[in-house]
Order: C-alpha cells, then sequence, then structure tokens
C-alpha cells in the first residue's frame, strides 16, 4: 500500500491547502483513509494527524474505517418512515448487532439511514450497494441478506 499511497501524494503539491484533494484522492483509491494512509499524509503535507483529523472532520464524505463489502441503505424519508422504514433499520440493527453509522465486525456491511432515495412510491425501500428494493418486509430483508456474503 505506501508504493500507492506515494503514486497518489505526488500528484499533488506539498502545501496543506492540498489536504482535501489528497484525502480525496486517496479515498477514491482505498474506499477509507487508514491510519498508516493518515500518517504519510502527515509526513508528505507537514501537518499534524491531528489537524487532518480536526480539518476532515468538516466533511462527511470521509472515512477512516474500512468499508464493508455491501452497503445497506435505508430510507427513513416520510414516505419510508410512514410505511415502515424504522421497523426494517432496527431490525437491521438489532439482526446484524450494529448501529447506523457502523460496520458489521465480519466487514460483511455498513449500516446507514438515508433521507429519500428518490423512488418514494416504491416505499419502504432498501438499497444494497447499487440496487433498490422496493416494497421491503422485514421477511424479504431477511431473504435479501443471505444474497450478499
Ligand atoms: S422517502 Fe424513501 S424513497 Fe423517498
Amino acid at each position: 500500500m505506501p508504493k500507492k499511497i506515494d503514486a497518489i501524494l505526488t500528484q499533488y503539491g506539498r502545501k496543506q491547502d492540498e489536504l482535501i484533494p489528497v484525502l480525496q484522492g486517496v479515498q477514491k483509491e482505498y474506499g477509507y483513509i487508514s491510519p498508516d494512509s493518515v500518517s504519510m499524509i502527515s509526513r508528505y503535507l507537514r501537518i499534524s494527524e491531528n489537524q487532518i483529523f480536526g480539518v476532515s472532520s468538516f466533511y462527511a464524505q470521509f472515512r477512516f474505517t474500512e468499508p464493508g463489502r455491501h452497503s445497506i441503505k435505508v430510507c427513513l424519508g416520510t414516505a419510508c418512515h410512514v410505511q415502515g422504514g424504522a421497523t426494517l433499520l432496527d431490525m437491521l440493527e438489532r439482526g446484524l448487532a450494529v448501529e447506523c453509522g457502523e460496520t458489521t465486525p465480519d466487514k460483511r456491511f455498513d449500516l446507514e439511514r438515508v433521507a429519500c432515495l428518490g423512488c418514494c412510491a416504491l416505499s419502504p425501500v432498501v438499497q444494497m450497494d447499487q440496487d433498490i428494493y422496493s416494497r421491503m418486509t422485514v421477511n424479504k430483508l431477511t431473504e435479501l441478506l443471505k444474497i450478499y456474503e
């Protein structure tokens, strides 16, 4: 990994105002920014790791933990909430033993809640990776999880 990080870093100047583009570049390559990456970015830009975490905390886009193999997004927009989206989310949190925003210990799933997936007429809606599943129920969701290894 270090050689690849080096290749990414050398695309940017060694100035502190390059921090956000550097973080974006690393995350694009790896899906997250590992502790080793933070350390290398810190040395390259000559800023402390605390400064990196401080600045990046203003941006929801940055992720510092390894993502799961699959992403689950449960819609809790108004239409989906009315149709039982919260029940689906609760079932996932209990069944996978994670809270929203966390990754399962086996790195199989990331679990998130979203405000609207843009297909309210199909509520309640769950997105698994890039696929949208409509009119979800607890039973359908239980079966669906078995497909995603
Ligand atoms: S509220 Fe869920 S898709 Fe719009």
